[in-house]
């Protein structure tokens, strides 16, 4: 009779980076011999991959460690594991705070979780791996995709731009880029494995090779070689840094069918003064300079932004020009946040000085003002015939979701045989963040 398996549940916060790294830990568990499971009360292992851009996303992974102790208390056996972010930030603070987790590691050390699981097994006490970031990406590509046609694929991981709010600096180690060749076989290799779409990822996906040192490696060179994978129908890159987008990257989007007219360039604020303070090294000017080279080149080009309310000193008349910048450009979505100051970063020696209650309004306004550009843009859409890749039943009304090259969702009514296939839909409605649509001949 074959020994019961043991079971694993995990959990994800955060952005896409995180996301992959799930997709590592899945790999090693089910190599050590674990089967996933989607119900934590089934399981012997309880992973949570943690973010820790904001401190809402940190107080709410307190909450959730906390509701754990229970399930503990019922099963003593159960090994709680918490790693990301959260975990390379504070992992004296979870140890001190929830003495029943069991393991904490960093980002930087995935590929070590069965030995830190042995450990733990051995020494019946907690155990704590926050590593030192690697230089090499050794294990970086052993990892088990969600979708079966679509891969995340990180190019770099780690960021020099220290912008004076941020933590992902210090939680992720500075940038390092993966090897030139790494990158394009892993690549070949999806594609030869029947993956259609690949977003490239890197916390600063446009500084790629800086730090490879050979001098002619960069993101515009990476971009074109992956698209002469023919196979690869859709090539997809986040983030980008403003400071590092050129006119080259540019070309080689419009010059290659296959990669798609998406841009995500993080605004961050319209103001030069708290773009200063922020230190992201460009002024609106330049901002609108690259944003319009796009426009101009790729005429139906999406592009989406990041935008902060509230940065410490921000005056009202500082708001005014990030709400006059986002009416001029006129982005396809923005995703928007209160600031939130973060231990460590520059930003919290400065005076956190907006009141909440402006902080809110102010947020308010702008998701007002975005929300009706976005469905206005949207709108613009409704009666075009277009392809959609589909990627599963939305959570929502039981649909189907297929994405647009633009990044937007379409949700419609379909067999499940499509999923994974490339469909033409009639838009026949527009919503802020998503469209409705049916199929087309
Ligand atoms: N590397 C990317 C994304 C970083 S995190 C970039 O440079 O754009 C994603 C977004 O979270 C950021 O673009 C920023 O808008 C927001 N963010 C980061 N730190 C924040 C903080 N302390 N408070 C509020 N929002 C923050
Ligand atoms: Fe954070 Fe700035 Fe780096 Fe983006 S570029 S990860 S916002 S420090
Ligand atoms: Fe969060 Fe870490 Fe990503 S802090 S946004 S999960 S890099």
């Amino acid at each position: 009779m074959r020994a019961l398996q043991k079971k694993f549940y995990i959990e994800t916060f955060g952005c896409q980076m995180n996301v992959f790294d799930s997709e590592r830990i899945i790999y090693i568990m089910e190599k050590e011999g674990y089967v996933r499971t989607s119900d934590p009360e089934c399981s012997e292992i309880i992973l949570i991959n943690t973010c820790s851009v904001r401190e809402k996303a940190e107080n709410k992974l307190f909450g959730h460690i906390g509701n754990l102790k229970s399930l503990k208390i019922k099963k003593p056996g159960l090994l709680i594991c918490i790693g990301g972010c959260t975990a390379q930030n504070k992992s004296a603070e979870i140890i001190n705070k929830f003495p029943y987790v069991d393991i904490v590691f960093g980002t930087a050390n995935i590929n070590k979780l069965p030995d830190l699981i042995s450990e733990r097994l051995l020494k019946n006490r907690s155990v704590c791996d926050t590593g030192d970031f690697p230089e090499t990406f050794d294990y970086l590509y052993d990892f088990k995709r969600q979708y079966s046609f679509k891969a995340l694929l990180p190019i770099m991981i780690g960021c020099n731009n220290y912008c004076s709010y941020c933590i992902v600096p210090f939680v992720r180690g500075r940038e390092r880029s993966a090897g030139f060749d790494q990158i394009i076989k892993t690549a070949e290799k999806l594609a030869g494995e029947g993956v259609v779409e690949i977003t490239l990822l890197g916390q600063n996906v446009n500084s790629y090779g800086q730090d490879l040192k050979t001098g002619h490696e960069n993101f515009a060179k990476l971009l074109s070689e992956i698209s002469q994978i023919k196979a690869l129908k859709r090539i997809r890159f986040m983030t980008s840094h403003p400071g590092d987008f050129n006119e080259d990257i540019i070309d080689v989007i419009s010059e290659n069918n296959n990669i798609m007219n998406h841009v995500h360039l993080p605004l961050q604020a319209g103001s030069d003064r708290i773009l200063k303070k922020m230190n992201r090294h460009y002024t609106s000017a330049d901002f609108k300079k690259i944003y319009y080279m796009i426009k101009e080149k790729i005429p139906d080009c999406a592009v989406t932004t990041d935008i902060i309310v509230g940065f410490p000193e921000e005056k009202e008349e500082d708001f005014l020009k990030t709400l006059k910048l986002v009416k001029e450009l006129r982005f396809n979505r923005a995703f928007t946040f209160i600031y939130s100051t973060r231990k460590g970063t520059s930003a919290e020696l400065l005076e956190d000085s907006v009141s909440a209650d402006t902080k809110r309004l102010w947020f308010r306004n702008l998701l007002e003002l975005q929300n009706k550009i976005s469905l206005e843009e949207n709108m613009k859409l409704v009666g075009k015939k277009l392809k959609v890749l589909v990627e599963g039943y939305s959570l929502k009304n039981n649909q189907l979701e297929g994405r647009l090259e633009n990044n937007l969702i379409v949700n419609f009514r379909g067999d499940e045989e499509m999923i994974g296939k490339f469909i033409k839909l009639k838009i026949t409605d527009a919503k802020s963040f998503y469209l409705k649509g049916k199929i087309s001949e």
